[in-house]
């Protein structure tokens, strides 16, 4: 009998906390804010963000292509809040972001005070042999990866803290290929992985200090610009087998699922994997290590003839 009480109320509480997680925050009642930044917004995510942001807040959109800024712009031309453009390439120099950016917000009259949330969400992915390619495309690999999430999180979390008498949001768009090694893939991985281990530090330093820190690991996702990147094509514009068939696949989820897990688990949890590829992903890291999953990849030879 005292077995049956415990289980039902770890049952009990279980569900109440999961349905917990899975209702939306309250943003403008929790951050306090006008303005929400999101990079990568020309993208399916991005995308996906910014639509269902601008029908609370006005959003700062931060992409490279001004083109493509404005079509975003012009889209949402009659929502009662505002879309901004700032046109920034993260592969340009780094040391200027926080300049320029302030530079933008002065002259668009924006109140840094009222900027509460930011979606650090810029990425691309390179499918190719290491050794196929220079150090200085490495270098620009990681730097628009991981070091253009590091200056992103330097500059907000700054910001964030002069916020007075409120909280504020940074929501990280890593990858379900943050838990595990790869073939071809080796600097998307060392990226996402750097940028989890980034985003799961900071929340432990700022959870207690106003700034609620997410991390998000989805699995493949449809809809994307992300598997048209001509990394990720075989010689010829081909797609790449496998790779590049699995963003419509079973294990994908769409920007939609994406978006609602980062707007219904802020402020609530470090991190989150999105579908259930990534929650298997990140199970067998867990349960694995990194020695067994580094051999069991080394076994495949997928797409070996095509990448080389
Ligand atoms: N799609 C997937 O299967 C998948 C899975 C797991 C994680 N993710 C991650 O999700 C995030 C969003 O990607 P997505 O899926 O929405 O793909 P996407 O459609 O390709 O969007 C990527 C965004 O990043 C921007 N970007 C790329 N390089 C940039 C640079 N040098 N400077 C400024 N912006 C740059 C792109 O700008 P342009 O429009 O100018 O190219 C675009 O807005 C990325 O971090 C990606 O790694 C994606």
């Amino acid at each position: 009998m005292g077995l049956c009480k415990l289980l039902l109320t770890l049952i009990l509480i279980s569900a109440s906390f999961f349905y917990y997680l899975t209702q939306y925050t309250n943003l403008i009642k929790k951050y306090k804010c006008k303005y929400a930044v999101i990079t990568g917004s020309t993208g399916g995510i991005g995308k996906e963000l910014t639509s269902q942001l601008i029908k609370k807040m006005n959003v700062i959109t931060v992409a490279r292509n001004p083109a493509e800024l404005e079509k975003i712009q012009e889209q949402y031309k009659d929502e009662q809040f505002k879309i901004v453009p700032f046109v920034f390439d993260f592969v340009d120099d780094l040391n200027t972001f926080s300049d320029k950016f302030d530079q933008f917000l002065t002259e668009k009259g924006i109140d840094k005070q009222e900027v509460g949330m930011c979606f650090s969400n810029a990425g691309y992915g390179d499918y190719k042999p290491f050794e196929s390619y220079n150090y200085i495309e490495k270098a620009k690999f990681v730097q628009v990866n991981f070091d253009a999430h590091l200056a992103i999180c330097d500059y907000f979390c700054k910001l964030f803290l002069t916020r007075k008498n409120t909280k504020s949001a940074l929501v990280i768009t890593s990858s379900a290929l943050s838990h595990t090694p790869g073939k071809y893939f080796a600097l998307y991985h060392t990226t996402k992985a750097a940028l989890s281990s980034l985003g799961n530090a900071l929340y432990a330093e700022y959870r207690r200090k106003g700034i609620d820190v997410l991390v998000v690991h989805p699995s493949s996702v449809s809809n994307t610009k992300f598997y048209q990147h001509k990394g990720i094509k075989a010689e010829g514009d081909k797609t790449m087998p496998v790779i590049g068939q699995i963003e419509n696949s079973f294990i994908a989820v769409t920007p939609k699922q994406v978006v609602n897990r980062m707007l219904t688990r802020v402020g609530k949890i470090n991190q989150s994997q999105v579908g259930w590829a990534a929650v298997s992903t990140a199970l067998f890291a867990t349960c694995s290590g990194r020695n067994i999953q580094g051999w069991i990849w080394s076994l495949f030879s997928l797409n070996d003839k095509l990448v080389k």
